[in-house]
């Protein structure tokens, strides 16, 4: 018996209609295949927006210069001050305020639609020197006094703020710096219910470094969110610092980001970098940015600079781009993590 090709029953007509169909499918398929390729933006802010993220930058005081500029403007979508909006800066002397470095910030990325994070209220560091010797209720209204003047300054402009940053020790005890001693356990309250009446919606986030995963430190910060969510504490937020190392043991990271999103507060990674270089590095950039995007309460990401050459670790060369401002293995990383979230 001869096998004969279907082809030689078919008529020219049905032929030629088969063959365009077939074309019709092929192009289907061609959109199908590609399209997600075809939209994936060529930037972090582009890519993170597609999913409802923004995708931030820490800036220092860098704004003239050129390629510094145009690598923010072009890549990220919201904006920290470095150091311009902490108390040192702010209230160098008791009650005189200065808001010039986080002025011209606000203003620049206002300009450029992009989000602002406000970084930060209080902190055991980076406190002026007059506010480290106070004592008593005179640090407590010094404290309320900073945060409503501060945060009342930029209300309506900040995504989110940074309220209070690292309270605890890597134990999970609080940091017995001069806010815990002489204010005891309620300070950390007290600074959020003092933000919200100054600036009533900004998101409010608690902030600490070491907690990339569960551990101790997390522990204490996760029973204090929940306390206070149970409590009626104004905290929306959660900022995860994430200073890195190549290998830093992520194992437990998105569990933690998860735990705390299921408070009902949002989770954001608020100072990401990562010491190393290569696809060591480009790894653990791109298990922080997947971690973030499989939480649907995690809403942005903010790397800690733009470039390595002002990085606080700038020996480590840990940011997305190097000194010349091109982008790194790791920048690949990234983008292609979010590219995929959102498709
Ligand atoms: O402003 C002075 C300047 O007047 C002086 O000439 C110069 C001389 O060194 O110092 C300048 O201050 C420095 C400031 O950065 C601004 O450049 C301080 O000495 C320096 O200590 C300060 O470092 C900052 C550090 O916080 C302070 O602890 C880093 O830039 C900043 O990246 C870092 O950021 C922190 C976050 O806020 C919280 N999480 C950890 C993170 C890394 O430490």
């Amino acid at each position: 018996m001869t096998s004969r090709s279907p082809g030689k029953r078919t008529s020219r007509r049905t032929r030629s209609a088969i063959t365009v169909a077939a074309s019709g499918v092929l192009a289907a398929a061609a959109v199908l295949t590609f399209s997600p390729t075809a939209h994936a933006a060529d930037t972090l802010g582009g890519a993170a927006a597609q999913s409802g993220r923004y995708f931030g930058a820490a800036v220092a005081p860098h704004l003239g210069e050129t390629d510094y500029e145009s690598t923010l403007n072009r890549e990220f979508s919201s904006v920290v001050a470095e150091n311009a909006m902490k108390w040192d800066a702010t209230e160098p002397s008791p009650g005189q305020f200065n808001f010039s470095g986080g002025d011209e910030l606000v203003a620049y990325a206002k300009q450029r639609g992009k989000f602002v994070r406000g970084h930060t209220l209080v902190w055991h560091d980076q406190q002026p020197g007059w506010v480290q010797g106070l004592t008593g209720d005179t640090l407590r209204q010094a404290m309320r006094n900073h945060i409503t003047k501060v945060a009342g300054h930029y209300a309506g402009k900040i995504d989110s703020w940074d309220v209070v940053n690292e309270a605890f020790e890597g134990d999970g005890s609080r940091r017995q710096s001069n806010l815990q001693k002489q204010l005891g356990n309620g300070w950390i309250e007290d600074a959020f219910r003092t933000a919200k009446a100054a600036d009533p919606k900004a998101k409010l986030c608690y902030n600490d470094y070491g907690t990339d995963g569960i551990n101790a430190k997390s522990d204490a910060i996760y029973r204090m969110v929940q306390d206070f969510r149970a409590r009626g504490v104004p905290i929306d937020c959660v900022g995860f610092q994430s200073h890195l190392a190549s290998n830093s043991d992520l194992s437990t990271y998105r569990q933690n980001l998860q735990r705390f999103a299921d408070l009902g507060v949002h989770v954001q990674i608020t100072e990401l970098d990562v010491g190393g270089s290569g696809a060591a590095q480009a790894n653990v950039y791109r298990q922080v940015t997947q971690a973030c995007v499989a939480v649907a309460r995690c809403n942005g990401i903010t790397v800690w600079g733009v470039t390595d050459k002002y990085s606080w670790r700038a020996q480590e060369t840990p940011l997305l781009f190097n000194g010349a401002y091109q982008k790194k293995e790791a920048y690949g990383a990234v983008l292609a993590a979010l590219n995929s979230a959102a498709s």
